[in-house]
Parts: C-alpha cells; sequence; structure tokens
C-alpha cells in the first residue's frame, strides 16, 4: 500500500530530489504488479486522480508550500514524476496482462493432452459375429432370447424334467424368492442358448434355420478355461428331411470356415436331454495339426461343441404353439459351442479372465 504523502520539511535539491524519487519507486513497484483493468483504474485514480490522487495531493501540499525559489525545482520534478506515472498507465493499458498474470494462468503445453482412444471391438463380440457371419451366409437368421429365462424355457421344455437328474449338469444360479411359483414359472439365470431354440419355434413354424449368440451363466467356480458368466451361440436347423449328414457336413464347413481349410472334424458319442443322438464335435489340434501336443493332451483332437439331432420330445413341447412341430415330418439338429474357447483358440489366450478384466494392455492388442 502507498503511504500517505508527507510534508515537505526541507526544500533543497537533495531533500526534493529524495522526496520524489521515492514516489517513482512507489509508482514503479505498484504499477509492476497490475494487472486485470480493475487494477489498472485503480492505480490511475490512485496517482492521478483529480482529487485524491497522490500527484494532486502533492502539488497540493508540496507546491503551495514550497518558497518561492524552490517552486521552479520542484515544478521540474513534479512534471516529472507525472509523465512517469502516465507512462507507467500507458504501459499497463497498453500491454495487456503483466508477466504475472500471464504466469498464473498459463498452461503448461509439455503435459502430455487426454488421448482419446478409439474403440475396438471386444475379442468376444468379435468372435461371435465371425460364428454367426459363418452361419449367415448359409442363410441363417439371428436371435436371442432373455438372459433371466424360466425353469421351463431352459429346462422343462428342453426335455430335463423337474428332478431330472440331467438338471445336475448345469449347476444354475436361481432367482431368490421364487417358491411361491409353480416350479416353470420359477426364473434362473440361463445356463445355456438352448431355450432360445424353443422360443424361436414357438414363434415361427418350420423351416427353421437361426444362430443365436448369447450370454449364460453357470454356478462354477472360475479358474483358467471356466467363468461362472461365459458366452455361447447356438443353431438350430429343422426342415422336411434334415438328416445326421446335414449337422455333420454344416458343422465341418463351419469349422474350416473358423478355422482354416486344413481342420479336420469328427463326431463323439455324447448326451444332452434336447438332441437325440448326441455327439460332442472335435477338430484336429490347431496347434500340432493332429500329431499330439500338449495342447490336446497329445490326442490330436480338441473337443469343441454339443450337437445333435432334435429331440422328438422338444418337438412335442413346441407343437403346443406351433402344430406344425410333428416328429413324423420334419426333423432337425441342433448345436451349441462356448464362445471364449474358440476366441482363446485363435487368438492364442490362456486365460480366460482375461477377457472380463478389462486390462487395456490385453484388449489393445486385438484391436
Ligand atoms: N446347450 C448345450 C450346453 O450348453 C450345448 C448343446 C446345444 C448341445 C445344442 C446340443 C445341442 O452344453
Amino acid at each position: 500500500m502507498n503511504e500517505e504523502i508527507p510534508n515537505l520539511t526541507a526544500f533543497d535539491e537533495a531533500a526534493l530530489d529524495q522526496a520524489f524519487a521515492r514516489l517513482e519507486r512507489q509508482a514503479r513497484e505498484a504499477a509492476a504488479l497490475l494487472s486485470g483493468e480493475q487494477a489498472v483504474e485503480a492505480f490511475r485514480l490512485q496517482w492521478l486522480g483529480r482529487k485524491q490522487g497522490r500527484l494532486n495531493e502533492v502539488s497540493g501540499r508540496w507546491l503551495k508550500t514550497a518558497p518561492a525559489e524552490a517552486r521552479r525545482a520542484l515544478g521540474l520534478r513534479f512534471n516529472a514524476l507525472k509523465a512517469v506515472v502516465e507512462g507507467l498507465l500507458d504501459a499497463a493499458l497498453g500491454s495487456g496482462p503483466t508477466d504475472a498474470a500471464l504466469a498464473r494462468e498459463a498452461i503448461d503445453i509439455t503435459l502430455p493432452g487426454t488421448r482419446r482412444l478409439t474403440g475396438a471391438e471386444h475379442l468376444i463380440t468379435r468372435t461371435t459375429n465371425e460364428i454367426v457371419s459363418v452361419f449367415a451366409a448359409l442363410g441363417y437368421s439371428v436371435g436371442v432370447g432373455p438372459e433371466v429365462e424360466t425353469d421351463y424355457y431352459n429346462f422343462e421344455c428342453m426335455n430335463f424334467p423337474p428332478g431330472h437328474p440331467a438338471r445336475d449338469t448345469q449347476d444354475t444360479l436361481v432367482i431368490a424368492n421364487q417358491e411361491r411359483r409353480p416350479q416353470r414359472d420359477r426364473l434362473l439365470l440361463r445356463t445355456h442358448t438352448s431355450p432360445v431354440q424353443m422360443r424361436t419355434m414357438e414363434m415361427q413354424p418350420p423351416p427353421v434355420r437361426i444362430v443365436i449368440p448369447g450370454r449364460v451363466h453357470r454356478n462354477e467356480a472360475d479358474d483358467a478355461t471356466h467363468s461362472s458368466t461365459f458366452y455361447q451361440v447356438e443353431g438350430l436347423c429343422v426342415d422336411a428331411n434334415i438328416t445326421f449328414s446335414d449337422l455333420k457336413g454344416t458343422l465341418d464347413h463351419a469349422m474350416k470356415a473358423l478355422f482354416g481349410s486344413a481342420v479336420k472334424t469328427r463326431l463323439f458319442p455324447s448326451f444332452f436331454p434336447f438332441t437325440e443322438p448326441s455327439a460332442d464335435l472335435q477338430i484336429s489340434c490347431i496347434f500340432c495339426g493332429g500329431k499330439g501336443c500338449r495342447k490336446c493332451k497329445e490326442s490330436g483332437w480338441i473337443e469343441l461343441l454339443g450337437c445333435g439331432m432334435v429331440d422328438p420330445a422338444v418337438y412335442a413341447f413346441a407343437a403346443e404353439k406351433q402344430p406344425a412341430y410333428d416328429a413324423r415330418k420334419i426333423s432337425g439338429f441342433a448345436f451349441g459351442m462356448g464362445v471364449e474357447r474358440i476366441a482363446m483358440m485363435k487368438y492364442g489366450v490362456s486365460e480366460i479372465g482375461k477377457f472380463y478384466a478389462g486390462d487395456m494392455r490385453f484388449l489393445e492388442q486385438f484391436v
């Protein structure tokens, strides 16, 4: 803050020099700190204001009280000071913000900016799309169904009767507090995409050719190759005269399309309540070409999916809404595959958990 203008007691040259030098220093110091229009205007009023300005006070106190012989020397110094203050004001007005003000607002342009990553397909999405595309090219359409499913669709209509031991093969996560409902209406997290077979057949008479991608859940412990949440692609083909060789040929083509034309397939007997006969499809090991290695446990083959001819019991359930599902007139096959397993093989992923962890270092590798 500027101190008050003192009264002058001596008017010799040395005393005047000292008094004016002090004022000039004060003006310069004040001007150096100016930032912003308001501060500059305050400075102008403080120094050059007509009534309370410091220069006005100087001329009032000093010039008027000065002895006649000191007036000229005082006047010269006064004019010089005034010129300095006006110069400071001009500089403050014309030069924009001070260095101090600029420093306060400065942006550090050496900081790296915020990088906006381009989105990319997740490996699960990509693999799902690859599988779906293979079947789309064969004329299959795509369907989906609910993840929270009823006991009826997940099990009963797929020929797992209530209490049947086959239900134990799919450890189920059930929705709480459903006991008051009849068993068929109780809600659960679907353990497979197969219930959408029935939902599709109930909505349309044969012929049906559809693939159904989706998320499923099982009450399983997570390990390197198992996750309680995972993805499947289901397939269903129902028409007149569909045979087991159609199943074999379709899946052999699909595996060659997905893994390369050198891949061989074979069917191994299996069991599912909703297919008869049932099979597991195996492909020749894509890592060793079938010679035998650690990945295929020296067998040369890798088990990839479940399949079979649609069981007549399933058509009987479908016929409740669509009578055209008559096992004497139509036939068909179904299959279901795990997307993670296929993605892990195709892209060399060794731990299933990597798909869900959201670690950019993993995901970025497949952009
Ligand atoms: N739903 C079966 C599973 O999840 C797979 C499957 C689908 C088998 C269709 C046969 C036919 O294990």
